[in-house]
């Protein structure tokens, strides 16, 4: 170590933070629409069992890596391996200019919303509204159609935010924020659920769409091969959810364990940590299923016909029934918006967070001088996201990093854990601090976990191979999917072919593992 490393002031301020990364846009629009999707209320036996076999024990394994090598994923691994240093370049990479780049975009969308809800702009076409006059989405991906001002201006306000928090250290910084943004998320949420179950219309839809399980979408061993099918895809989705709400794969995880104290007790955090974000999906979900089941109560409709995926959720379903709500509707809309923009921007730092850090680790560089760098860097990249064919490049780049870059990340972590370092090594440094975990976890990291993500990957090559995603045209997938991917992989071996400083990497003396010093 070249010099003392900030830490958390407080076990609960780390865990805070943790659960404000892993909870985000994912968990109110993502999960609910899955949900439905997959056969309501028998979603929750695939998603429980992801996040047994897969969630906990990969959260166990980043925080356990963190705490161990005391450093972001990059420093990390290559203390573990130094051929493996350019996974932990290529996982926060990938959060920065992968995901940061289009999730703030998101958010500034949500931040136009919350204003928009003072007077409930979006009229009475919010369809409409959304991809003709705020989004003026353009014909094809292939046409970006100038930036659009208002978008790259709320886009603007929430780096601006991130870049006021990243730039503190992270006592300072993330930690201070988590303790005031979480609460106020919790309160938010709560208002939004309870005002939305006293709803008419809402009650039904939560108990016949969200609670009652078709069982026949999850039936792995159905007679039917058509059935059986099926029901592998809802498998298979549960686990990309699992992966995606936790924010595991990005190396966060791995550089906010690296800040906590010597003894601190890392099994109990990462089952805090899933456990919370999970419920907060549950509940959100009642938010989600009792206002569409409300609109459709309203217009005589189908549930199935209201309910819509995606971003139209948030910025078609939701503006539509906040109009029709009895009485107080801008509040409502207010609350709601202002519940995306604190979920959202909480994983925002984390995303920021995972490579100032790797890089200031590995070039001792100031921190303050990283995060303006990165941020003003980040926002110049998000502004293609801003333009009027943003929505097809944020979709498309989307797909790729959730299907393709995250599993990846996820399997070799679990190789390089489970097999050069030695699960059991992991392990054993875990419990030492006073954990109990059970030497199954060894199986799960080694075999079962990357196992089933490499199944996972196969199905959605399969999957893509068959037929373009979204139906794009093939280049726009190799440029904006695949070739971003590819660009964050080329980064990573830049950034990891340069030298460490001997001493660096020098692991600490841990006095339980001597024998594996080198
Ligand atoms: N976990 C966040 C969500 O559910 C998204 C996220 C993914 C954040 C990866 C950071 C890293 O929305």
């Amino acid at each position: 170590m070249t010099k003392s490393r900030s830490s958390w002031q407080s076990n609960l301020g780390f865990l805070l933070a943790a659960i404000g990364s892993a909870i985000g846009l994912g968990n109110i629009w993502r999960f609910s629409y899955m949900a439905h999707q997959y056969g309501g209320g028998a979603f929750l036996i695939p998603y429980l069992v992801a996040l047994l076999i897969a969630g906990i024990p990969i959260m166990l394994l980043e925080y356990g890596v963190g705490h161990r090598e005391k450093g972001s994923s990059p420093l990390s691994f290559a203390r573990l391996d130094s051929r493996f240093e350019w996974l932990g370049w290529w996982m926060p990479v990938v959060a920065m200019f992968g995901i940061m780049l289009y999730y703030s975009v998101v958010i500034g969308w949500c931040v136009n919303y919350l204003f928009f809800a003072f007077n409930l702009s979006w009229g009475n076409d919010p369809q409409a509204f959304f991809f003709k006059d705020f989004l003026q989405l353009s014909d094809s991906a292939s046409i970006l159609g100038g930036i659009r001002i208002p978008i790259a201006f709320s886009t603007m306000l929430v780096w601006i935010l991130c870049w006021l928090i990243c730039f503190r250290d992270i006592r300072h910084g993330i930690e201070k924020a988590s303790f005031i943004f979480m609460p106020i998320l919790f309160l938010l949420t709560i208002i939004i659920v309870a005002w939305t179950v006293t709803l008419e219309g809402a009650g039904d839809a939560i108990a016949n769409h969200y609670l009652r399980a078709d069982w026949s979408k999850i039936n792995l061993f159905a007679a039917d091969p058509v059935v059986r099918k099926g029901a592998g895809e809802v498998w298979a989705a549960a686990f990309g959810q699992i992966f995606f709400t936790l924010s595991l794969g990005f190396g966060i995880m791995i550089t906010y364990a690296s800040y906590l104290p010597e003894k601190s007790d890392i099994g109990k955090n990462a089952v805090i940590t899933c456990v919370v974000n999970c419920l907060y999906s549950f509940i959100a979900g009642f938010a989600v299923f009792g206002i569409v089941g409300f609109m459709a109560h309203s217009q005589n409709a189908s549930f199935a016909d209201a309910i819509k995926g995606g971003p139209q959720l948030a910025f078609v379903v939701y503006p539509k029934a906040i109009s029709m709500l009895p009485s107080m509707n801008s509040l409502f809309g207010v609350l709601f918006f202002m519940m995306l923009v604190i979920a959202g921007f909480t994983s925002g730092v984390s995303l920021i967070e995972a490579f100032s850090c790797s890089i200031t680790d590995k070039f001792d560089w100031p921190r303050k001088r990283v995060v303006t760098c990165l941020c003003l860097a980040g926002y110049a990249g998000s502004l293609i996201f801003t333009t009027r064919g943003g929505l097809y490049l944020l979709d498309i780049a989307d797909h790729f990093v959730t299907n393709y870059g995250l599993i990846l990340g996820g399997i070799l972590e679990c190789l390089l854990v489970g097999w050069v370092l030695q699960a059991h090594v992991l392990r054993n440094h875990i419990n030492k601090q006073g954990s109990n975990i059970p030497a199954v976890w060894n199986l799960l990291i080694r075999y079962t976990t990357p196992l089933i993500l490499i199944y996972l990957l196969y199905l959605s090559l399969d999957a893509d191979l068959a037929k373009n995603y979204g139906d794009y045209p093939t280049d726009q997938l190799i440029l904006y999917g695949g070739g971003w991917l590819l660009v964050c992989l080329l980064a990573a071996l830049i950034f990891a072919f340069s030298r460490w400083e001997a001493k660096k990497l020098k692991r600490r003396h841990l006095p339980e593992e001597d024998e594996l010093l080198v």
